[in-house]
């Protein structure tokens, strides 16, 4: 036994019992009965299958407003004809990530937590919940890994770059600085989920964009809306039950979570552009100057204002060690 109360109250997990968690209550997340008309609302269960139409190659295959290297002056002047397939590439690397995404960390994250994998209990609505959530995200992994063959097929344009994206080294990087990497993960999941509904509206938004790419969208973000306020939930109740000790370092790794997840994938982007063509000096400068950090900062602050203001209600911002993080990268002002 190790003493997580409410649904579960025998564990096997003893060394993961032992710590971040011990002692919280069960966790609920079904505000408003979040999950309540899924079976009818979930995009699994009620969206058609997307499908690309040959006219489709007439168009952008992704929002060019969300490719701000093909405005660099070395693209514009020199590669203009190529920009097509710099949107082809950058719907790819947006398919991949939100595969390896869902698979490889939101999918891992929520299925221990319905096994019982993490010093994290549910309450039974919210366990159901969990496994809702799973299904919803095993079929956005599926949609966009079928947009991908798809768009392989239409355009005979093959993905560049490293198939990884850069998060998930950033992750384990993370993880692997932790004393608890269970919960790193944790953390990492909660503010993915908090983070991407932003992301996935401003990516629905303006321009020429074939049907079934906005379709894979829309029905992302409508799911995504849901798993919004279930994590959130989650990571309010998780850092509310945790003691003053324990929670302070916690909190304190948000900050580098939201950076992982956000920052730009600079490795992946240069290997787009040396694919259509760019020498691997310009591609890395077209990079650099696209993706200055300081710049893209002022994005970053503004979709993670949520979790700072989530961590103002529980009083944890103005704890040094957590305020000072948020600082120190940063992620205020
Ligand atoms: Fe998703
Ligand atoms: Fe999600």
């Amino acid at each position: 036994m190790c003493g997580i109360a409410g649904f579960f109250t025998g564990c096997e997990f003893a060394h993961v019992c032992a710590a971040d968690g011990a002692g919280c209550p069960a966790l609920s997340a079904d505000a408003a009965g979040l999950f309540e008309a899924w079976y009818d609302k979930a995009s699994v269960r009620r969206a058609p299958r997307r499908r690309l139409d040959p006219e489709d190659t007439g168009l952008d295959l992704f929002p060019r407003h969300l490719v701000p290297h093909i405005e660099h002056p070395i693209i514009r002047r020199q590669y203009p004809e190529r920009v097509p397939d710099l949107l082809t590439h950058a719907l790819y690397r947006f398919l991949s990530f939100t595969v390896n995404l869902e698979l490889q960390v939101v999918n891992d994250t929520t299925r221990k937590l319905v096994m019982r994998e993490l010093p994290i209990a549910l309450d039974g609505d919210t366990l159901l919940n969990a496994q809702k959530l799973v299904c919803d995200e095993a079929y956005h992994a599926l949609f966009c890994a079928d947009l991908m063959r798809q768009t392989v097929a239409l355009t005979g344009i093959a993905p560049a770059g490293t198939g990884r994206p850069r998060f998930l080294d950033r992750l384990d990087a993370l993880a692997a600085q932790s004393d608890n990497p269970a919960v790193t993960r944790f953390l990492f999941t909660a503010v993915s989920e908090m983070l991407i509904t932003g992301t996935l509206v401003d990516a629905r938004g303006q321009g020429e964009v074939p049907e079934a790419v906005r379709g894979v969208m829309a029905d992302h973000a409508a799911d995504e809306a849901r798993h919004h306020v279930f994590y959130r939930e989650l990571l309010t109740g998780f850092l509310a039950c945790l003691p003053a000790d324990r929670v302070r370092p916690v909190a304190a790794m948000l900050p580098d979570a939201i950076l992982a997840y956000m920052r730009p994938d600079r490795t992946n982007i240069r290997a787009e552009l040396m694919a259509v063509g760019l020498d691997r000096d310009s591609a890395q400068q077209v990079v650099e100057e696209t993706y200055d950090e300081r710049d893209h900062m002022d994005y970053i602050r503004a979709c993670s204002r949520e979790i700072r203001r989530l961590l103002e209600e529980l009083d944890l911002m103005p704890v040094a060690e957590v305020g000072d993080r948020f600082a120190a990268v940063s992620l205020t002002g």
